[in-house]
């Protein structure tokens, strides 16, 4: 529960803040922003290669198609795969992950033009929500997973690893997974993309506040809080924490928490991992998938990975 998870996270040390926390009505919309700005390629260079590849990824599903996706966001990216299933006059049964109930509205929304689309949202973490849509799907072909955007780098290495192993467990031998992954970059590049000079990624991270504000009755200041982009080499990942221009002490009575922040402490609200491609094999090897195909955009910044169970 967001209360709980609130507490727990303030009171750790380092103190910090899930990112699936980011995602209410505004984070989303701040997210479908960042995704715009010519400085954050993720979600444009994937949906291109969406674009492209649409069909070629659709091709082996059976009729209907079951597709799961975890987190579906606005849904422009399994509308591509259901418009490639559409055009070869098939079915598909979708069934959607998300924690934002306003991203599961839009998705449904986006494919519900196509009639021979059924749509099943799920509002819980992916966990959950990927054990409900399996046990929905019934008797089935090989269904496909949707995990995309690089959602995948929230989790650090070895989580990824058993987050993926724990898909795995849900699905049988040629069940297929759509894997999204940033890969590294030059260290300026990832910067522009997390600390934007238009205040988007800024805004996207302070609204975690104002949601423990609203929800929880915190007293957060958000002028008091500056947003802190940082690439950790060692790490592998870009870290987004929030920092304390001055003395805050925060109660949050919803949560039974109280905490004080001197200047320059801070929270760590995201972890953003990017892998080299070879990393991406041994990472899905490790979850118990097969890599069939990998598509690289011609930057080799993001690549997306057709996996076999
Ligand atoms: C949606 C988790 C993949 O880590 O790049 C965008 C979220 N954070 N800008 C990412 C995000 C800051 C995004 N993911």
């Amino acid at each position: 529960m967001f209360a709980d998870d609130v507490r727990q996270g303030l009171s750790a040390t380092p103190r910090q803040l899930n990112p699936a926390y980011f995602y209410d009505a505004l984070g989303s919309c701040l997210f479908d922003a960042i995704c715009q700005l010519p400085f954050y390629k993720i979600t444009r260079t994937e949906l291109a290669m969406l674009d492209a590849h649409a069909g070629a990824i659709v091709a082996g599903l059976p009729d209907p198609a079951c597709l799961i996706e975890l987190g579906c966001g606005n849904g422009e990216k399994i509308a591509r795969l259901v418009a490639a299933l559409d055009r070869a006059g098939r079915r598909a049964t979708v069934h959607l992950v998300d924690v934002s109930a306003s991203a599961l509205e839009q998705t449904t929304h986006r494919l519900a033009r196509w009639h021979g689309v059924s749509v099943t949202a799920h509002r819980c973490r992916f966990e959950a929500g990927l054990a409900q849509a399996i046990a929905q799907c019934g008797a089935r072909g090989a269904v496909m997973i949707l995990f995309l955007g690089s959602n995948i780098g929230n989790f650090d290495p070895p989580a990824a690893a058993s987050f993926l192993a724990g898909i795995r467990a849900g699905l049988r031998t040629g069940d297929k997974l759509l894997l999204g992954v940033d890969l590294v970059q030059a260290e300026a590049e990832l910067l522009l993309a997390y600390d934007d000079p238009v205040g988007v990624t800024a805004a996207f991270n302070k609204n975690i506040l104002l949601r423990i504000n609203r929800e929880l009755g915190g007293n957060f200041e958000l002028s008091a809080f500056d947003h802190r982009a940082l690439w950790n080499a060692d790490a592998g990942r870009v870290e987004m924490h929030l920092l304390a221009n001055r003395r805050q002490a925060i109660t949050i009575p919803a949560a039974d928490c109280a905490v004080t922040f001197e200047t320059g402490e801070g929270i760590w609200t995201e972890s953003s991992y990017k892998y080299r491609p070879e990393q991406v094999a041994a990472l899905a090897a490790a979850g118990g998938f097969a890599c069939e195909t990998r598509i690289l955009d011609a930057e080799r910044s993001f690549s997306l990975n057709c996996l076999t169970a």
